[in-house]
Order: structure tokens, then sequence, then C-alpha cells
């Protein structure tokens, strides 16, 4: 994936809203420690930290990463659970264990991101604790935040992606769950789900060539999301804007999803 580094940031957070350190956790080691160093170019005064070979489908092998997460930063206040497999496959194509291991990497991967983080969440001594308008404790978000990466894939039948389809409309409903269960601990848990975002594994993957031009003429903003967009919708959840906002699903995808079977 090459996105140009401005765009992963938003101004808000260049600009130093967010000055949180950082850890990203991914499978692939290469990837993972490279977009730890693109982020940690554009955040000066931010310690970033990469940690690869990963995988979200052995609760171990996340917990050791959170371990040397905390170890390293002090604790956890915001959490992306990004955990996402998919390819295009007809029912009829898909292998049971084709079904299940994006099964596995999506809801799976989403649990034991929240389980082997939510105790950390709980005892969160993030940023949102301080009521900024009056400099006190917050009564509402006093823990931290979660925000779960989902899709539109599910809100109508869409073709060739059944099998991400039911995997992200569980990680709804776990979204939906944590914001009930850990919202008196003062944690919010909310979702993102992005449309088609330009430069990303995903469109590259998913989206025929063939088809492209024709696809971006017909959205209804005439154009593909950016990172951009996902970013800023992300400094939203996790900023003060963002402090009563808890169990919704944030579609970032230019009404996208209501235009089109496919998503
Ligand atoms: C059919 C496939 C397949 C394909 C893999 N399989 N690719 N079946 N079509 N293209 C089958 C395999 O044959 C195997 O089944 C089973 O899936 C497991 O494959 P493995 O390669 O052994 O597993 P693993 O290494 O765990 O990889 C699983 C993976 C993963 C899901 C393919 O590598 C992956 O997701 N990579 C892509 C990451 C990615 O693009 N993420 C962004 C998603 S964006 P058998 O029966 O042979 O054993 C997104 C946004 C959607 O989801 C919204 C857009 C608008």
């Amino acid at each position: 994936m090459a996105v140009p580094k401005s765009e992963y940031l938003s101004d808000s957070w260049r600009d130093g809203l967010f000055s949180a350190n950082a850890c990203i956790v991914g499978r692939n080691v290469e990837k993972t420690e490279r977009v730890a160093r693109e982020i940690a170019s554009v955040r000066s005064g931010a310690k970033v930290m990469g940690i690869g070979a990963v995988d979200v489908r052995q609760f171990d092998s996340l917990k050791n990463a959170v371990d040397r997460c905390v170890a390293e930063l002090g604790g956890i206040d915001y959490v992306i659970a990004g955990a996402a497999g998919n390819f295009l496959a007809s029912i009829e194509q898909l292998s049971v264990n084709a079904f299940k291991s994006v099964m596995d990497i999506d809801v799976l991967g989403s649990y034991n991101t929240l389980k082997a983080t939510v105790p950390h969440l709980v005892t969160s001594g993030g940023k949102h604790r301080v009521d900024s308008a009056t400099n006190t404790p917050s009564p509402a978000g006093t823990g931290g935040r979660i925000i779960f990466v989902s899709a539109t894939l599910h809100y109508t039948g869409t073709p060739f992606q059944s099998h991400v389809s039911v995997a992200k409309a569980a990680v709804d409903a776990l979204s939906n769950s944590v914001a009930i269960e850990y919202g008196p601990l003062g944690v919010t848990s909310n979702i993102i789900a992005p449309g088609p975002i330009a430069a990303t594994e995903g469109i590259e993957r998913l989206l025929p060539t063939d088809i492209k031009e024709r696809y971006v003429r017909m959205q209804p903003l005439g154009r593909l999301g950016s990172v951009r967009d996902i970013a800023d919708a992300t400094v939203y959840l996790f900023a003060d804007t963002g402090s009563y906002v808890n169990g919704q699903t944030l579609v970032v995808d230019g009404a996208s999803w209501r235009t089109s079977v496919t998503g």
C-alpha cells in the first residue's frame, strides 16, 4: 500500500490535538514496521512502535503485543480494532476453510483485540478524562475508547462478499455489546464503516480495474474516499467531540452503499 505520508493524519493530528504515542500491530513484519516509521516521521515527539508477526486469530500472540506496548508506552487509551481479511468469491467458490478464515480474522480477531486491550481501556487515563471546557474530570467517558472497523457490505446483499458480510455484521454486534457493557465503566465503543477508499489494499483487491472508472462515476460524490476521510472520522470519535457518542456506526462512504448493491 503506497499512501503519501500526509494522507495518514489530518491537520488536527499533525497540529498536536493528539500527540499520543502509538503501537501498530500486524501480521506482516515489513509492512507493520514501515507504517510505524512513516507515522513516526510525521508525529514529532511521539513514540510509534510497530510490532509485526502478530496473528489476531491467536489470543496469546496479540496479548504479548499488548503487554509489550503497555510496558513501553505505559498504557492504552485508544484502540482501533481493524482486523480484516477479504477477497472476492462466490458462495459456490468459497471453501469451508476460506469462510472460516475470514470469520476467524474479522470476528475472532476483533474479539481478541478487545479482550487483550479492554482491561487497559477501563483503567485508561486518556486525555478525554478531563472536560476541556471546565478542566474537570468528565463524568461521561472516563475510560478509554475503542473503534471497530467494519464495512457497509451487509446493509444490503453484496455478491461475492458473503463471508465478509457475515463477519462484519458480527463485528457490529460486538461493538454494540461493548458499548452497553463497558459504557458504565467509562469506555465508549463505536464503529467506522468505510466505503471504497482509494489507495488501500482492500480497494485494489476488490475493485476490478475494468470497472473502476465507471464505479467511481457512479459514486454519489463522484469520487472514492481517501485515507484522510477515515482519519478525520477517527479523530472525531477519539477527540472531545466524540465524548458522548457510544454504540454508534459512523458510515464514511459518501452514501455509496445507498446507491448500489455492490456496497
Ligand atoms: C477463494 C480463497 C482466496 C480467494 C484465500 N482463499 N484467498 N478462496 N478466493 N481469493 C482460501 C484459501 O484457499 C484457503 O482455503 C483459505 O481461504 C485460507 O487461505 P490462506 O491463504 O491459507 O489463509 P490466510 O493466510 O489466513 O489468509 C487469509 C486471507 C488473507 C483472508 C486470504 O490473506 C487476507 O485477507 N488477505 C487480504 C488482506 C486485505 O486485503 N485486507 C483488507 C480487507 S478490506 P482452503 O480451502 O484452500 O484451505 C475490506 C473492506 C471491504 O474487507 C469493503 C470494501 C468496500
